[in-house]
């Protein structure tokens, strides 16, 4: 292969991902933005997906920029070299160019890798440690409960115990803006409502309910089935709740 088509090969590559990186780039901030992990797909894949592929993407641009650079060494080192009076000789060695160019791009990437992980700080995480305390406290009610049937009211779950769960997972895509399959998690109604198929809920009976299939991801071609997968944690308190008459 001559050597102007090596060039011109090399050259459409790098604008094909460059264009790849620019797409998905696009995706990351608008379609898929900041926190949307957990809620939004988009033609089959999440936000971290996609962010993958940007990712890798931009590794073959790199790559390829570097052929780039090799290929036209020669033209960098006499024309940018002599220019910039870095070159005194008519016949610059190649090779040695090569080396300290190499040399210094990797120590400044070695430092830069290095600073970074130097400075990474752990957050404070109060807020999601008071959730999951709360979550502790319940299934400590329910172990409590199983316990001693003798006193079964007084740790009975009740809506407000579950609703925070529903409100935090389920609201963006069933609630008031948008309420999708007409169901929506802020009427506690659409639980039990039966419209041709059984109710999503059927008191005292888990197993019987169809809503622990969907938020345990059982259910299969659930659409968006990731969005409806929560913790165990909270699968548990749920059923506990549908168990003890989804009061
Ligand atoms: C990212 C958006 C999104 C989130 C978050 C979400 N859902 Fe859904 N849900 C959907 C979509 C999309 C459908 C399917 C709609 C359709 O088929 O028309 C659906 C369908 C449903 C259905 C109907 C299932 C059936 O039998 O057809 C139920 C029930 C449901 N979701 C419950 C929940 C619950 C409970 C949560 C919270 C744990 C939740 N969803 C979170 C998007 C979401």
């Amino acid at each position: 292969m001559n050597r102007t088509l090596v060039n011109i090969i090399i050259d459409l590559v790098a604008a094909l991902l460059f264009l790849g990186m620019i797409a998905t780039g696009y995706l990351l901030r608008f379609p898929l933005p900041p926190g949307s992990n957990k809620t939004l797909t988009l033609w089959g894949l999440g936000r971290h997906q996609w962010g993958d592929i940007h990712f890798w993407i931009s590794l073959g641009l790199l790559t390829v920029l570097i052929i780039h650079l090799a290929l036209h060494w020669n033209w960098i080192v006499t024309v940018i070299g002599k220019r910039c009076n870095l070159i005194k000789t008519s016949q610059p060695s190649l090779v040695r160019s090569a080396i300290w160019t190499l040399g210094l791009f990797i120590v400044m990437c070695v430092a830069f890798g290095w600073l970074a992980q130097r400075d990474v700080k752990a957050l404070h995480q109060s807020i999601c440690s008071s959730v999951s305390g709360k979550d502790q406290i319940n299934t400590q009610d329910h172990d409590l409960h199983t316990d001693e049937p003798s006193t079964p009211q007084a740790n009975t779950l009740g809506w407000d115990d579950v609703y925070p769960i529903f409100a935090t997972n389920c609201l963006d895509c069933h609630g008031p803006q948008k309420n999708l399959a007409g169901f929506r998690v802020d009427r506690l109604e659409d639980f039990f409502k039966n419209n041709g198929h059984a109710s999503l809920v059927t008191p005292g009976q888990s197993s019987q309910s169809p809503l622990i299939a969907i938020i345990s991801g059982k259910r299969a071609n659930m659409a968006m089935a990731e969005s409806h997968k929560l913790s165990e944690t909270e699968v548990s308190l749920i059923t506990t709740w549908i168990d003890q008459g989804a009061k």
